[in-house]
């Protein structure tokens, strides 16, 4: 059903006049005004405390904020998900990797029939095997246990398992070393291959399609490499599918038995969840996968039953929808203050980017007098600080901030962590407080007056930079299985408010197709197309170089 425009529904415009003064606000004020605003400005569900209080807005921000998610039917097309019907509407597919971490006992409706024993029957399989070959049973085709894992996949059947299996790395079988080569660049699979014994290795194509060019050469290269040294009948000790495609898997000439399926109502970017996930219950264990399904699961619940205003996923969805609407923000940096999270900025890039990098709404109709999704970048504290925080302070662009960080070390470097955190925290109220042109010059008090207002201009900070804090206790599966769900629903809210698919991702198909085509002119089995100059100029230093 074709929605109103959003520009023109009665709340956008109540936040729209709210915001031509909110524009003007200064953070530092509102908390001088309000010595309760973090305590009404922050809320907890699910193992994870959000503080929303460092941005620019107030309560009546909020209202109108809620009031719009009401009038946009956020809540109605939530339940739409969360009910199977077929929300990602240019493939024509339900939207449910909900339910891939509910548990048993929850019915999920798929046209008419409960889904969740298929769901349960694949978490059994996943567990048998990755039983098996964490305790040694399942051996090689010489006899040894596995040592190692290739995960060969990309995208989401990448990002998700290897950030995963890096943020858990403290609950990793120390006999299991996990291995990802996504890149067609040869030198991802050199580097990988070259660390591993074929007698000791498992490999896993991970493919919702099992199309992808990148993955299908990789495996192709994988399995090669493999056969050099192992006869053929080994095959079936070493490599193992994740895929929807049996067709598929069959003719790259794996047994069915040894795959692991999944579902087309499952997005590459939402797989984790599913058999995509195989990885990291084979590195930290089947009990700590369920954990980390656990933890999805809980958020789920309380996305699902929250109110708007006490809601996690629909506060940072309509935080952040207000940035970027109303306060111009075009990218939002994402600080993990954990090492282990090095990975999530790169994992987020893909789940919100790809799902809300749209330009047309759900109808089709061009998207013309507002912004969709903003660009997604960031590393972990405290090395982000050394390197483009700069920019954040004092940059002409500003750039909201989520800060994620975990209060318990799962180490004993206790005098680390407090530096850690102390950053984090100090990082968050300098772009909240900024530094006045008078603090500097007190600062350089007893410096010659032209020299102090010399130096001026240069040391203020402007302030007044929006961030959010997430924080939990320790980083642990569930409390990361509730992180991820948490963002998965803010795009899903941020979606539902722009009106656009988050669930397709047709703007990777055009270099798709043209990459193959110049493949073939590259290797010479197909003459020169017409491209423009430029193209035309780099396929041919690119041939000359052969
Ligand atoms: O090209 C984009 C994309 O389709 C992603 O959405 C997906 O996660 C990735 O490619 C990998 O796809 P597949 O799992 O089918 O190989």
């Amino acid at each position: 059903m074709r929605q109103p425009i959003l520009t023109s529904t009665t709340s956008y415009q109540s936040l729209r006049n709210h915001a031509s003064q909110a524009r003007e606000w200064q953070m530092r004020e509102l908390f001088a005004q309000d010595p309760q605003r973090f305590e009404r400005l922050s809320t907890e569900a699910a193992g994870l405390f959000l503080d929303y209080s460092k941005n620019r807005l107030d309560g009546r921000t909020l209202e109108l904020l809620a009031e719009l998610a009401r009038e946009r039917g956020v809540e109605r097309l939530r339940d739409a998900m969360f009910a199977g019907e077929k929300i990602n509407l240019t493939e024509n597919r339900a939207v449910l990797h909900t339910a891939l971490r509910a548990p048993r006992t929850r019915a999920f409706e798929l046209d008419g029939q409960n889904i969740t024993g298929d769901v349960h029957a694949v978490l059994d399989r996943i567990k048998t095997f990755s039983d098996s070959v964490r305790s040694g049973a399942w051996l090689g085709h010489t006899g040894k246990p596995i040592t190692d894992v290739v995960n060969i996949g990309i995208g989401g059947s990448d990002l998700g398992p290897k950030m995963v299996c890096l943020a858990l790395r403290q609950f990793a079988h120390p006999r299991l070393a996990m291995h990802f080569v996504s890149n067609v660049d040869g030198h991802d699979m050199d580097a990988a291959l070259s660390r591993v014994n074929p007698e000791t290795t498992l490999f896993i194509i991970a493919s919702k399609t099992f199309t992808t060019a990148e993955t299908m050469m990789n495996a192709n290269t994988a399995r090669a490499w493999f056969l050099q040294q192992a006869p053929e009948e080994a095959l079936a000790k070493h490599f193992v599918a994740v895929s929807t495609n049996v067709e598929a898997i069959k003719t790259f000439g794996i047994d069915p038995a040894n795959m692991f399926p999944f579902w087309d109502w499952v997005g590459g970017r939402y797989s984790v969840w599913s058999a995509i996930g195989l990885p990291v219950a084979l590195s930290v264990g089947f009990g700590y996968f369920s954990d980390l399904l656990a933890g999805a699961h809980a958020m789920d619940e309380h996305f699902r039953t929250a109110p708007i205003e006490q809601n996690l996923p629909m506060i940072l969805g309509l935080v952040g929808f207000w940035n970027r609407e109303f306060l111009d923000c075009a990218s939002v940096s994402i600080a993990p203050y954990h090492q282990d999270l090095n990975r999530f900025p790169a994992y987020l890039q893909q789940l919100d980017m790809e799902s809300n990098g749209k330009r047309v709404t759900r109808a089709g109709d061009t998207i013309t007098d507002y912004d969709t999704g903003p660009v997604i970048w960031g590393d972990v504290g405290t090395n982000g600080q050394h390197a483009y925080f700069q920019l954040l302070h004092q940059g002409t662009d500003v750039t909201p901030i989520d800060f994620i960080a975990a209060l318990r070390p799962a180490h004993e470097f206790h005098n680390h962590h407090a530096a850690l955190l102390a950053n984090c925290f100090a990082q968050s109220e300098a772009f909240m407080k900024g530094k006045t042109a008078d603090e500097v010059r007190q600062d350089l008090a007893g410096q010659p007056l032209d020299e102090i207002e010399r130096l001026v201009p240069h040391k203020t900070f402007p302030g007044n930079r929006p961030s959010n804090t997430i924080l939990m206790e320790y980083l642990t599966p569930a409390t990361l299985g509730a992180l991820i769900a948490l963002y998965e629903h803010k795009v899903f809210v941020q979606g539902a408010l722009w009106d656009v698919n988050s669930y397709d991702q047709w703007g990777v198909e055009l270099g798709k197709v043209l990459a193959k085509k110049i493949e073939a002119e590259l290797n010479g089995e197909a003459q020169p197309a017409q491209h423009d100059s430029s193209t035309n100029g780099l396929i041919a230093r690119a041939k000359a170089a052969v």
